[in-house]
This record gives C-alpha cells, structure tokens and sequence, in this order.
C-alpha cells in the first residue's frame, strides 16, 4: 500500500494519482520512491499495457519537489537528490509502455519536470506550468535542462527558466509543451480514451516506437550529469537558503 499516491487499475491501465493535495503534492522524497515502485510495477505485470500520471485534488498537478527538504541538505546531499529524481523520470520515459501526463492544475518545477518524462501531456484548461526554482536560489535538477530544452528549443526554455514565472496553458500548447488542451472536468476521460485507442496498437511495435524516438533525443546523456552538477552547485549557496527560507516564512527573498 501507498502512503503519498494512489495507484487504480482498469483495463490494464494504471492511473498513478500523487496523493497530497494540501501541500499541493509535493514531490517529497517518499512519493519519489513509491512513484518508482508504481513504474516498476507497470513495467513488471504483463496485463498492465500503459499508465496516467496525474494529481490529486483541484489545483495542482504537482507544485515541485517539497521544498521544505531543502533546508537540510548540503551541496553533495543536492546532488544525491537530482540524481535520485533524475532516476525515477528515466525510468518513466524509457518504460517501453506509453505513460500520459493528465495535468489537471499547477505542473512547477518538478511537477512541470515530471509532465515532460511522460510521453505526452494533455492539459486541463486550469493548468500552469513553469520552472520556478531561479526564485529559490536554484535550477532544475530532475531533468528539466534537458528535457525543456527539447521539447520547446533553446531560446525558450532558457527563457522560461531564467523568468520562472509561470505561462498559462494556451501558451504552453502555443510552444510543444502539451498536446492537447481540455476542458478541466473532461480531462481524465479523454486521456482515458487517447490511452485507450493506443493500448489497442500492437504492444510490440509501441514498445519498439517508445525507444526509437527515446534514441533520437540521447546524444546529448550527459547533460543529465551536468544539470545534477549544476544543481548541487547552486544548491550550497547562501542565495539557496534566502529564497528557500523565504518560501517557508511565505515572504519575498531579499537577494544580495
Ligand atoms: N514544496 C513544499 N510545499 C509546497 C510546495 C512545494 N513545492 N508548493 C506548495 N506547497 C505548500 C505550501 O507551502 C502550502 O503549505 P501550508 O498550507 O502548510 O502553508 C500549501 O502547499 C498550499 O500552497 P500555497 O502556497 O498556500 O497555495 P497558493 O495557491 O497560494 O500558491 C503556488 C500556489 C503553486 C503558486 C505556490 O504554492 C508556490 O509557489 N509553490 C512553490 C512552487 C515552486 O517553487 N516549485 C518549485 C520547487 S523546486
């Protein structure tokens, strides 16, 4: 049994609900790991053919990693965390059974991070995005240097992650970062039904599918070591704690 997500099954799909709507669900380090157990499961059982990522509750998605675990670690113990983030949203993007994200609210951080792992995104018309962490002091560190870089280019990932303001959903449909925008209450069944229509594909040739176009985008692999290097530098510094502590005491940081 889960504490922090919800796993459904019906007809061979596994809906994975992060389950902690009153910190906005909050990637903390135990839905990290039993959001990985949910993929291992998908991948292990045979009568599973494909999986929903969604978020519990009427307003987030996922509002980032759990910021309130920051404070404790040091720039090595950063490193630890992009690394283990990193890990779990491979193994989501190179399950070879397709994975949508229903992103039916706030997708920050490494809400927004764990959207892009999925194979595509569909988004309720409520939903934002953004990579926030330049407020905090910090920078992705669960994929999202890479991983927004090519979904939606340089010019304006870099963008989007040096403002870290949030864009609403018609602009991140505008620019590749979802697929489809639908109506909030309508969310869950069109992605029910799209997952539907491509679990009746033969499973081979979408498993085959998954990893051809995985091939196309991991030249670049080392990226994924320098972000978590970045990550930890940025992670030590006294910026890190300002805008950090800043969040927690619900204040503006006052950056020298
Ligand atoms: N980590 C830890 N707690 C978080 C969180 C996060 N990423 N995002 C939200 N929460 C918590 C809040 O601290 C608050 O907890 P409290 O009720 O115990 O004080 C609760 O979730 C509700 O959030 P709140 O900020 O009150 O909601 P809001 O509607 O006023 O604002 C957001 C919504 C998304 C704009 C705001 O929560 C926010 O900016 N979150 C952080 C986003 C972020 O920087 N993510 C990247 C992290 S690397």
């Amino acid at each position: 049994m889960y504490s922090t997500i919800i796993a459904e099954i019906k007809t061979g799909i596994l809906k994975i609900i992060i389950n902690r709507p009153e910190k906005l669900n909050a990637l903390n380090e135990t839905v990290l790991l039993e959001l990985r157990e949910a993929i291992m499961q998908l991948r292990q059982d045979q009568s599973l053919r494909g999986a929903i990522i969604t978020g519990s509750g009427e307003k987030a998605f996922v509002a980032g990693a759990d910021i309130s675990e920051f404070l404790k670690a040091d720039s090595s113990e950063g490193k630890k965390l992009a690394i283990k983030g990193q890990e779990v949203f491979a193994l989501i993007e190179e399950t070879t059974k397709p994975i949508i994200a229903a992103v039916n609210g706030f997708a920050l951080g490494g809400g927004c991070e764990l959207a892009m792992s999925c194979h595509f995104r569909y988004a309720s018309d409520r939903a934002k995005f953004g990579q926030p962490e330049i407020n905090l002091g910090i920078i992705p560190g669960y994929g999202g240097t890479q991983r927004l870089t090519r979904l939606i280019g340089k010019g304006r990932a870099m963008e989007m992650m040096m403002k870290g303001d949030m864009i609403d959903v018609n602009e991140a449909f505008r620019m590749g970062l979802v697929n489809k925008i639908v109506q909030h209450e309508q969310l869950m069944h069109e992605v029910e039904e799209i997952l539907k229509f491509i679990i009746s594909k033969p499973q081979p040739a979408l498993a085959a599918l998954i990893q051809a176009v995985n091939a196309a985008e991991h030249h670049g692999i080392n990226g994924f070591e320098k972000e978590a290097e970045a990550f930890a530098s940025a992670f030590s510094s006294e910026e890190m704690k300002e805008g950090v502590t800043a969040f927690l005491e619900k204040r503006k940081p006052n950056f020298k």
